[in-house]
């Protein structure tokens, strides 16, 4: 059977350690691939290439994709399900490996229904999507975000500073709770629970009275004050209708600078969060998902996502995966906030 695999949405360390996997136990089911360039984009395109055993090789360690990707969404274009149905056709594949978050997984979901075989496997370090515990992408992210918060500490303690850290996560602060906990920070702002802007100040001037003269403040992307939106760095939507978020740290610091007269400063973490070497856990993880997809594919059990469960990989309907989603554990956040101020 010839196998189509593509990787879309933003990228994230361990896309290739999946690709690899995927390849790597297909060829023990007999299986043919193409690799699709730039997620669902390429199927739209026709755009895609022969991946085997020898062009998968050695890619386990490396950031990024092989494949290329893109925030594509065939289901907004005229004709782009039709499209993308008939090259498959034309291709001969008999079946899709879609490697993403809730976006490019949402299309898998609806490609199913109109007949695609299709498995997915969850991608994204915001760790934002259900039906699974962890994606891939997230450890890392999380490793890079806690090394950079312990980095802040002695620049912040030498100036007798408050430094904000912007991380990423758009509707779910997991990586604001998980590297705010790994690096000690004083206040961590998630997008679950709107800013109080008082509290923070208090947490602050607290422990500046114990004679902590310096603190560390982690918020996400998405977090927002009650009653406003998310700070953004242009109006323009995605394909997916998502704005581009950027701009709460900064807006934070100048107010925290106002508000206790302490000199603050922001360092806004970005994409680095995305890009490089995958950490051990996350090629594990990837690994994983990518063989059980390929087994998926196997059986013929199609409309299903690779998912984590405490320790085993598990099967789940993409469908549930992708209509809502998976938001930070309360109680996790009460443990981080014995730790606040
Ligand atoms: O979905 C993952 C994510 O990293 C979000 O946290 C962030 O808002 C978004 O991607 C930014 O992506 P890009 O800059 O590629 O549009």
């Amino acid at each position: 059977m010839k196998v189509a695999i593509l990787t879309g949405g933003g990228d994230c360390p361990g896309l290739n350690a999946v690709i690899r996997a995927v390849v790597r136990r297909g060829e023990q089911h007999g299986f043919e691939f193409t690799g699709v360039r730039d997620g669902w984009k390429g199927l739209l395109e026709d755009d895609h290439f022969r991946v085997t055993r020898q062009n998968t090789s050695g890619i386990l360690q490396l950031g990024g994709t092989i494949l290329g990707t893109s925030r594509t969404n065939p289901f907004k274009r005229p004709d782009g399900p039709k499209i993308v149905l008939d090259a498959l056709a034309r291709h001969h594949i008999g079946a899709v490996v879609a490697v993403g978050g809730e976006d490019t997984l949402g299309v898998a979901s609806r490609f199913h229904e109109l007949g695609m075989n299709v498995v997915g496997v969850p991608k994204t370090i915001d760790n934002d999507l259900s039906g699974t515990d962890y994606t891939f992408g997230f450890d890392t992210a999380v490793t890079i975000a806690t090394e950079a918060i312990d980095r802040l500490h002695s620049t912040a303690e030498a100036h007798s500073r408050v430094i904000v850290c912007e991380v990423m996560g758009r509707h779910a602060g997991h990586i604001a709770l998980h590297s705010g906990i790994a690096g000690g920070a004083d206040v961590i702002l998630v997008p679950e629970r709107p800013i109080d802007l008082q509290d923070v100040v208090r947490h602050i001037r607290a422990r500046q009275r114990r004679g902590r003269h310096f603190s560390i403040v982690v918020v996400a992307e998405g977090a927002k004050m009650e009653r406003s939106k998310e700070a953004t760095v242009s109006d323009t939507l995605d394909e997916f209708g998502h704005v581009r978020l950027g701009g709460i740290g900064a807006y934070l610091a100048k107010e925290i600078e106002r508000e206790t007269g302490f000199e603050a400063r922001v360092t806004v973490l970005g994409h680095i969060q995305r890009g490089g070497t995958p950490t051990a856990r996350d090629r594990v993880l990837a690994t994983r998902y990518g063989v059980f997809a390929c087994d998926l594919v196997k059986e013929g059990r199609f409309g299903l996502m690779a998912a984590l469960r405490g320790d085993d990989i598990v099967a789940v309907p993409l469908a549930d995966a992708t209509n809502h989603l998976h938001l930070i554990d309360p109680a996790l956040f009460d443990i981080a906030s014995v730790f606040f101020g």
